[in-house]
């Protein structure tokens, strides 16, 4: 089959090389020139596992192309994917969707003969009637399906995710569509991943739904850990011990520095403030958004609790910038605020992530950067763990110790057993269990 995609971004770029490993022809369209030329010369614009390779054998076979030129690839295609960025609109917390809308137009002026419009992107309930009511206004003659296909790929995961997915929800009633969608996914069908047919509002509800039953999870952990912290109990402990029951699930229940990224956040807001336009509130997604607001700052209170309550003129030591590890995206990524608050309180904060730090060096002016974890620790009064990513999941705690000026660790990851750190004199300060210090 012949697949466009529109938006050559985390969503976009992953699920067109996808698809075209499962063998069909891909254009994916970016109106971004410098991305679609440096995609077209092999250099990926994002950090993601595995992408390089599968994006380099899909053009080297003919299957994955690249191009600016929507009008063009839209022209021959059986099925158009939109997978345009729906950012929190300023002001106001509704999903922004301009991106979606504009693609809607160029997308009708350019279709010829039966055409599947699928939203991958994350969008409001309606916005799939508002879609096929713009490319009907735009092409009365269009012969289009307009239908929701939502995205549940990790970014860090993101390959692995789509091609093995839990599941493939597809929302149209339209019986071509339903074929057409059949065919499209028939490579995972057959890797058994269930494909769930349903009305499209339903399936766009799904999406908010999904994420923010995942927000709601991470932050209730996070809650728990703060009373576990008050209790004298340990909050892995009890993650394991909930999370053993089948009707709730050990995912999602690692206490941290609250949840971020380029989903949760701005799908949580979106799904409130729909909610409230139907006069039909999601009360628990309200207290889910506004407790998760108020975790990072408290991270920074914790740290500087952990500095002896006064962070001025005093180093602290980030390990990890971007939302979680894996992935170079930044979007929203809890460090942003807890760096925020230290420096507002009178910290230098010096900084090294493996893959965000070209992002975060536009974000974070007022932080250093350095190499590695050993650079940034030099003179350092307290080492925090932000991100978990591998390579500081063996920090050698003995060199660490020698350079540090005060021997402090706060794992706001709870990585690290209590005892690994401080068998080499460190105080180690987690989330939602006793401190070594206490
Ligand atoms: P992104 O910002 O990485 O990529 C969007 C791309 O669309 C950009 O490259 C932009 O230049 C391009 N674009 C915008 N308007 C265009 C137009 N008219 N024509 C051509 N290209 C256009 O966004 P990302 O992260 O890929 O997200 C896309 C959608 O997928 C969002 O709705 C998001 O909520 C959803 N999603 C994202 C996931 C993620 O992990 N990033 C996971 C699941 C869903």
């Amino acid at each position: 089959m012949r697949l466009v995609m529109i938006g050559a971004g985390y969503v976009g770029l992953v699920s067109g090389a996808c698809f075209a490993d499962f063998g069909h022809d891909v254009i994916c369209v970016d109106k971004i020139e410098s991305k679609i030329e440096a995609l077209r010369n092999g250099v990926i614009p994002i950090f993601e596992p595995g992408l390089q390779k599968i994006v380099e054998d899909n053009q080297n076979a003919g299957r994955l192309q690249f191009s600016t030129d929507i009008a063009a690839a839209v022209r021959d295609a059986d099925v158009v994917f939109i997978a345009v960025g729906t950012p929190s609109r300023r002001g106001d917390g509704h999903a922004d969707l301009s991106y979606v809308y504009a693609a809607a137009r160029e997308i009708a002026l350019a279709v010829t003969g039966f055409t599947v419009i699928v939203t991958k992107s994350t969008v409001p309930v309606g916005t799939g009637d508002e879609v096929e009511r713009i490319i009907r206004e735009t092409n009365p003659a269009a012969d289009v399906a307009v239908v929701s296909n939502p995205e549940f790929l990790r970014e860090g995961a993101a390959i692995a995710d789509f091609k093995r997915p839990d599941r493939i929800v597809i929302g149209t009633e339209d019986a071509r569509a339903i074929e057409v969608m059949r065919e499209v996914y028939r490579p995972l069908y057959l890797n058994e991943a269930p494909l769930l047919f349903c009305e499209r509002r339903t399936s766009e509800l799904i999406k908010y739904a999904a994420n923010a039953f995942l927000a709601m999870k991470i932050t209730f952990i996070n809650e728990i850990a703060d009373l576990a912290e008050r209790v004298g109990a340990d909050v892995q402990k009890v993650a394991k011990g909930i999370g053993l029951d089948k009707r709730i699930g050990g995912k999602f229940l690692h206490a941290g520095p609250g949840y971020g990224g380029s989903c949760f956040p701005k799908d949580t807001v979106a799904l409130v403030k729909t909610a409230q336009d139907y006069d039909s509130p999601v009360r628990l997604i309200e207290a889910t958004v506004a407790v998760n607001d108020t975790r990072k700052r408290a991270m920074a209170r914790k740290i500087v609790a952990a500095c002896g309550g006064d962070v001025r003129g005093k180093k602290v030591a980030i390990l990890g910038l971007t939302f979680k590890p894996n992935t170079d995206d930044m979007r929203e990524a809890p460090s942003l605020a807890i760096i925020q608050a230290l420096q507002d309180n009178g910290a230098i904060v010096h900084a090294y992530d493996p893959e965000g730090m070209a992002a975060a060096k536009e974000l974070l002016p007022g932080t250093t950067f350095g190499k590695d974890a050993y650079e940034i620790a030099e003179g350092a009064d307290a080492l925090v763990l932000v991100t978990e990513w591998d390579e500081f999941r063996a920090l050698d705690f003995r060199r660490l110790g020698n350079l540090m000026t005060s021997a402090v660790f706060v794992d706001l990851r709870n990585v690290y057993p209590v005892r690994e750190v401080t068998r080499h004199g460190f105080i180690y300060h987690g989330v939602g269990r006793r401190n070594s210090g206490a």
